[in-house]
């Protein structure tokens, strides 16, 4: 089910000068003419493109978050970059009509290309299941990606100087990564009845007993009955989310931090302490002394304490449980769930997909559908654009790339930090009353234009400096 190629269309070339650029920004910023128009107005004016050495993987999703990645992709991508993408549709129909089977080769493609880029798909429940008449409730596509790439996943705010946070004194990011294997995730938990008891056994493969351990007796009793809980990890899974970690560390260029229960479960948490210190001694003090970075365990509770009290400007791993909470304190404490990026990382830090940490938001979608205006965020969407491209321009060496990737990402943040922001931020900056205005916030498309007029800018003076670096 994958379709590969090129998907960029020949633009004419036109020579790089602002003033060239100034009839477009004039027209574009007129909303009352049809989006098509203005639309079409951009690509027939579009600048020369950047060449893309290696190709870059695309995972299509669902709803909004499908509508605006269509966006995105037509107005800040094709018309710059001369790109090859690898492209798969995750959207729920198509995984339920291949049988889940393109979330498997689109996993395939980016273990193959190594650079990837995903929109938001639903995870189905039962209403799903009822809503598009699914064959079956199909996994997370997130965590069939993320056990076959055997990658960590980490989300990082993206900051913006006008957006206050709920946490004002977070200046920097914190970027949370979740040990995403194991844990709750594979626990068997039981309820227990009255007058019973709850043992530990380890058995050898052929099912001789190396240790029986008591864990409780249970009373007898109507209340004395209760609840267990057998969870593991491996040594294997611990050491690769070590390895992510430090090199997401090194490549963002930030001091890093493991949080641990190790005083309460001294075996199973001390793995942890101890697996990471092994690996950090071993492969990354250096590293991390040249690029004058630490790395310390800490207790969980003294990290919470030291986290709110910080300037942020830090990575956190986190064991699962811990991330799942984490990520989401720290997604609010910086603003807004919009402003949340996310990268899957394997532990070689070779193997790069992106993405935004928020949904699908399917209230938006409604009001979409209804053909109402809508305005939804899509900042981490365009950020997940810039990521994936400065991986692959990373990878390739392709300064130019990266360059482009830089000023996408600032552009965003330029638009945002100039007065023109989605509803969510409006909110954020001027309160619920004043936010909800019309006139004090854009619609999703109005915000892309700006983002697109904005890097255009840059591109000129990109384009002015290094003109023979484009095709
Ligand atoms: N990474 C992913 O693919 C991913 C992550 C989370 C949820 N989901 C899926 O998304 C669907 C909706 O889930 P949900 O409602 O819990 O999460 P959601 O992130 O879509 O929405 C949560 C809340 O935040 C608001 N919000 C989120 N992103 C926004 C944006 N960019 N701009 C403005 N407001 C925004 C929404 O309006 C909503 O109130 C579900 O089917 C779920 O399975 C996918």
């Amino acid at each position: 089910m994958s379709i590969s190629g090129c998907f960029v269309q020949d633009c004419p070339r036109v020579p790089w000068s602002l003033s060239h650029l100034s009839p477009r920004r004039e027209r574009d910023t007129d909303t009352s003419k049809p989006r098509e128009i203005r639309a079409t107005m951009s690509n027939v004016r579009c600048l020369p493109r950047i060449r893309v050495r290696n190709p870059l993987v695309e995972l299509d999703g669902d709803e909004q978050a499908r509508v605006i990645w269509h966006q995105i992709k037509k107005q800040l991508i094709e018309p710059y970059l001369d790109l090859n993408i690898v492209y798969f549709d995750l959207g729920l129909p198509v995984r339920d009509a291949t049988n889940d089977g393109v979330t498997l080769d689109a996993a395939r493609a980016v273990q193959q290309h190594r650079a990837a880029v995903k929109a938001a798909t639903i995870t189905p429940d039962e209403a799903r299941v009822q809503e598009f008449n699914l064959k079956r409730m199909y996994p997370s596509p997130n965590g069939t990606l993320r056990n076959i790439l055997n990658g960590t996943v980490f989300r990082e705010p993206i900051l913006v100087n006008n957006v206050p946070r709920l946490v004002p004194g977070w200046q920097k990011p914190i970027v949370i990564a979740r040990h995403g294997f194991g844990d709750q995730y594979k626990a068997q938990d039981v309820r227990v009845p009255p007058a019973s008891r709850v043992e530990l056994c380890i058995l050898t493969a052929d099912g001789k007993e190396i240790e029986r351990r008591e864990v409780h007796r249970f009373a007898a009793g109507e209340h004395g009955g209760g609840v267990a809980l057998a969870m593991f990890n491996t040594d294997e899974s611990i050491r690769n989310f070590g390895k992510s970690c430090f090199e997401f560390a090194l490549k963002r260029k930030l001091p890093m931090y493991l949080s641990t229960k190790n005083t309460i479960l001294k075996a199973y948490d001390g793995r942890w302490r101890d697996i990471f210190q092994e690996l950090y001694d071993r492969d990354y003090k250096e590293r991390f002394a040249q690029a004058s970075l630490g790395y310390e365990h800490r207790l969980i509770d003294d990290m919470v304490a030291q986290a709110l009290k910080s300037a942020g400007g830090f990575l956190w791993a986190c064991k699962n449980y811990d991330g799942d909470v984490q990520s989401d304190i720290v997604a609010q404490g910086y603003g807004s769930l919009g402003l949340m990026s996310s990268v899957l990382l394997t532990p070689d830090g070779n193997t790069l997909l992106a993405e935004a940490a928020h949904g699908t938001v399917t209230r938006h979608y409604r009001l979409h559908q209804q053909g109402k205006e809508t305005s939804t965020n899509s900042v981490a969407s365009i950020v997940a654009w810039a990521r994936g491209l400065a991986h692959r321009a990373t990878l390739d060496e392709t300064p130019d790339v990266l360059q482009f990737a830089e000023a996408l990402e600032r552009s965003c943040i330029e638009v945002i930090q100039g007065g023109k922001m989605t509803k969510d931020l409006s909110i954020a900056v001027l309160g619920p009353e004043l936010g909800c205005k019309r006139e004090n916030y854009l619609t999703t498309e109005e915000f892309i234009d700006a983002v697109q007029e904005q890097l255009e800018t840059h591109l000129v003076s990109i384009g002015q400096k290094s003109p023979q670096q484009r095709i």
